[in-house]
């Protein structure tokens, strides 16, 4: 194929020549040098983050306490769902389904487990993921909100969790996102929406947490991420996209074990562990880097919130917001 005017040739690396004893990649060192650059880190106030693709790319820890905490969080959300991993209506036999955002991947190998016929590919800025995973399972390392260089038209299902306020060009992300869904295909939002709320007034009281929200949103507002991820601002932004049919489902997502429900309760239960480490992993590097507020305050800060949260006076719930939209045919 000639190349077009636009098109450089893209010159081979004369270092390649250099090391004839190994014609391969595998052999001659570069995937492991590529794997060992790929896990780069970063230790900011005891926690560990990724730096892979920058060093304020990820503003949350990527740590064992953290995985465990995106593991737990998993079923949080799984009770919350009735024990669904998604509310599209994808059918029996989905063949490509690409889970944006990761994590440890744990929705990725449950899905495909689900769909043993359907190829699972999950993404993250990093490589947390299990090694062994089942064989229609996949993960990269990539930045979602580069520009995507998947095939047009080839997913039957994109899944996107509990990303919202990692994201700073939503419009950009979910445009890419509609190119690459097949049409007839689906997208699932699945999204906390990060404000606190009480029906029974108790959270008037809770001026810790109130405190550490309004600085989260500050802080999220200051970057030109999405603050408290309102239903309404997911559904114009997939409609925007060209989506169609968006249903959203709202379910409350109670903070502690107070609810009398016991699903309820034990979803609460969940997240009182969860919130001991997630106040955390949510607040302390976008108070310190992006508010600038001093590490110890920022500590205190996340504490005070987590000790309130804890209180049995306190019964405070977020919205957890589940969208799903189809491509239309034509
Ligand atoms: C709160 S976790 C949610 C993980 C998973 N979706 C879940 O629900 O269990 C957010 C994840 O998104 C990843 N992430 C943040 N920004 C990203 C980006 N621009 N591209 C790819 N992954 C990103 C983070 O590394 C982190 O693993």
């Amino acid at each position: 194929m000639s190349n077009s005017p636009t098109m450089h040739v893209v010159e081979v690396d004369p270092a390649l020549q250099e090391d004839l004893n190994s014609d391969d990649y595998a052999s001659s060192g570069y995937e492991n040098s590529l794997s060992s650059s790929i896990e780069q880190y970063a230790y900011e106030n005891g926690r560990r983050y990724h730096t892979y693709f920058g060093d304020d790319k990820n503003l949350q820890p990527t740590d064992e306490t953290e995985q465990d905490r995106l593991d737990l969080h998993h079923e949080i959300f799984l009770i919350l769902l009735g024990g669904r991993l998604h509310l599209a209506p994808i059918g029996k036999t989905p063949q490509r389904i690409l889970d944006v955002g990761t994590g440890t991947g744990i929705w990725a190998i449950e899905m495909a487990d689900k769909y043993p016929n359907a190829m699972v590919f999950g993404l993250d800025l990093s490589p947390i993921q299990p090694k062994w995973v089942p064989p229609n399972c996949r993960f990269e390392v990539d930045d979602a909100e580069r520009d995507w260089t998947h095939e047009l038209d080839y997913f039957d299902f994109i899944h996107i969790r509990n990303l919202a306020q990692a994201i700073s060009d939503w419009p950009k992300l979910l445009s890419q996102a509609y190119e690459c869904t097949a049409p007839g295909g689906y997208i699932e939002l699945a999204e906390l929406e990060t404000a606190p709320h009480s029906d029974d007034g108790t959270l008037d009281s809770a001026t810790d947490l109130l405190r550490y929200f309004s600085l989260l949103h500050e802080g999220l507002a200051r970057m030109g991420n999405l603050t408290a991820v309102a239903a309404e601002t997911l559904k114009s932004n997939l409609e925007n996209a060209g989506f169609v049919d968006v249903t959203v489902t709202t379910r409350k997502h109670p903070l502690a074990p107070w609810p009398k429900d016991p699903k309820m309760k034990h979803a609460g239960a969940l997240a009182l562990l969860s919130c001991q480490t997630g106040f955390h992993a949510y607040g302390i590097a976008i108070f310190t880097r992006v508010l600038g507020i001093d590490p110890v305050e920022a500590d205190r800060i996340c504490r005070a919130a987590i000790a309130q949260n804890g209180s049995r006076s306190h019964h405070i719930y977020t919205y957890y917001h589940v969208l799903h939209a189809r491509k239309p045919l034509a």
